[in-house]
């Protein structure tokens, strides 16, 4: 696949990489701000001082008008825009989507792109809406298909191509997709058609649209989630593995008053106090906001890209998903996403590095993380004989005449007292809840009927309910 994207650090499926273009090099996770070139909210050369490092734009909205399309071709795209870093341009295929009106063959625009010296260029793919019938969804993904591989007989000199993954809601059809797009082989990877997924807050959809997607592509390539730009939904999609987001959303939100935060959306009506400490809201009022779409504009960059700089932090440290837990409490769409991505721990599991910081246990959704997971295919490794004695941390009890002695922790179950603080066992989680302790139960029976020469005293932690004492009596002394 592709050469041009380089992995740093890894949490979750999420990363931190380095995608190299002709004007410079991408730090990703990061958002491309979407640049209209015929309106302007914000200065494309002002847009490193929020922390942007590249923008996109509409090749098609440029190709359409004689005025900035000779521009284009006569000074470049970089001038055109006044932004010497790197630039994406897009399709046309959200017009395509939206007026159903592009009349311009892919390799046309795909040419346009490459001489005006795009940086990352997009085919016109189709971009599919969520539950179309599944023979639409078939049909337009292999129009869109068959157009990407007509990409590989075009010279695009060093523009980088991108391969978009369609399919609708189909999640056989989206890793299908997405293995075609690999085996053609392109630079970049953007899943498209969410836009509607995300403006109708279908978190659980969009989570299985990521993974779907995700796991027909290469590990190793980079992945653009077309049309996300909201920083409360960002940490999820990192999590699963999305490296590249682009937003009009800043602007579009500003023009209807709506003021972002990685918690969700206030509209400026609604607002008393401007919670938040960017240069816009340190140095205006509410009023201010509310007379001029600009400031609204520049302050949701600000909250994005500080958004995307947590991100990073939480990258570094091993501590992704605790973000994601909590982002994902703030509106009961985005826990609908949550728990759809807890199903996918198993995935997950396969793609996260160990160890990492310490593991918090945040409510009944972190007993489904892929950390207890990984503990669960590990139990079999135990192997014990003669008498093994299972209990809390803290619990006074003689441990002479047993030849092990095993802490009792969920969601973990029960390991060897002697890693308790090694990583995962040195989880934070001072709190039993009822998902806990079901796992915590289950890998002590297992690791109980793995070891059948043993015998195991299980002493039961005060106030354990009953339903759990009567399940672990069938295999252990409950004392
Ligand atoms: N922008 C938002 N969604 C899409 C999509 O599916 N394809 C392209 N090319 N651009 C998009
Ligand atoms: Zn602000």
């Amino acid at each position: 696949m592709s050469t041009v994207f380089e992995i740093l650090n890894k949490d979750c499926a999420g990363r931190i990489g380095k995608l190299y273009t002709a004007h410079g090099v991408i730090e990703t996770p990061t958002v491309l701000p979407v640049i209209n070139p015929n309106i302007e909210f914000i200065a494309p050369s002002e847009l490193k001082n929020y922390g942007a490092q590249a923008l996109i734009t509409n090749s098609y909205t440029i190709y359409r008008s004689s005025r900035l399309r000779n521009a284009a071709i006569d000074t470049g795209l970089h001038t055109l825009l006044g932004f010497n870093g790197p630039i994406m341009t897009d399709s046309g295929s959200f017009q395509l989507y939206l007026y159903n009106d592009v009349d311009v063959p892919s390799e046309q625009i795909v040419k346009f792109q490459s001489a005006i010296g795009s940086d990352i260029g997009v085919p016109l793919d189709i971009p599919t809406p969520p539950d179309v019938s599944f023979s639409r969804a078939e049909k337009e993904l292999e129009i869109t298909l068959q157009r990407l591989r007509e990409m590989k007989d075009i010279d695009c000199g060093d523009m980088l191509l991108a391969g978009p993954v369609q399919g609708s809601t189909f999640t056989r059809l989206r890793k299908h997709a997405a293995e075609e797009v690999c085996k053609i082989g392109f630079d970049l990877c953007p899943i498209g058609a969410v836009v509607p997924l995300m403006e109708s807050y279908r978190y659980r959809d969009l989570v299985d649209v990521i993974v779907s997607s995700k796991q027909g592509l290469s590990p190793c390539a980079p992945v653009h989630l077309f049309g996300a730009g909201h920083p409360m939904m960002f940490a999820l999609a990192v999590a699963l593995g999305c490296d590249l987001f682009d937003s009009a959303a800043y602007a579009l939100y500003a023009r209807d008053g709506r003021y972002m935060t990685s918690r969700g959306t206030y509209h400026i009506e609604d607002l008393h106090y401007l919670p938040c400490s960017c240069p816009v809201c340190s140095s205006c009022d509410v009023k201010d906001l509310k007379d001029d779409v600009k400031l609204i504009a520049r302050h949701n960059l600000y909250a994005i890209f500080e958004e995307i700089l947590l991100i990073k932090q939480c990258i570094k440290d091993g501590s992704l998903w605790e973000l994601v837990e909590q982002r994902c409490r703030s509106h009961p769409s985005l826990l609908a996403g949550l728990k759809a991505a807890v199903k996918h721990s198993g995935w997950i599991e396969r793609v996260d590095s160990m160890p990492k910081s310490t593991f918090f246990y945040c409510g009944s959704e972190s007993a489904g993380r892929s950390e207890v997971l990984r503990y669960n295919r590990y139990i079999e490794r135990f192997e014990f004989s003669g008498k093994v004695l299972i209990k809390e941390r803290y619990e006074k009890m003689d441990a002479d005449g047993f030849d092990y002695v095993l802490d009792f922790k969920p969601p973990f179950g029960a390991y060897p007292a002697l890693l308790r603080e090694s990583y995962p066992f040195n989880a934070e989680v001072n709190d039993y809840d009822y998902e806990a302790l079901c796992v915590a139960v289950d890998n002590v029976i297992r690791l109980i009927q793995c070891n059948p020469g043993a015998l195991f005293v299980f002493k039961k932690p005060s106030g354990m309910k009953k339903e759990f004492t009567q399940q672990l009596k069938l295999y252990a002394e409950i004392v």
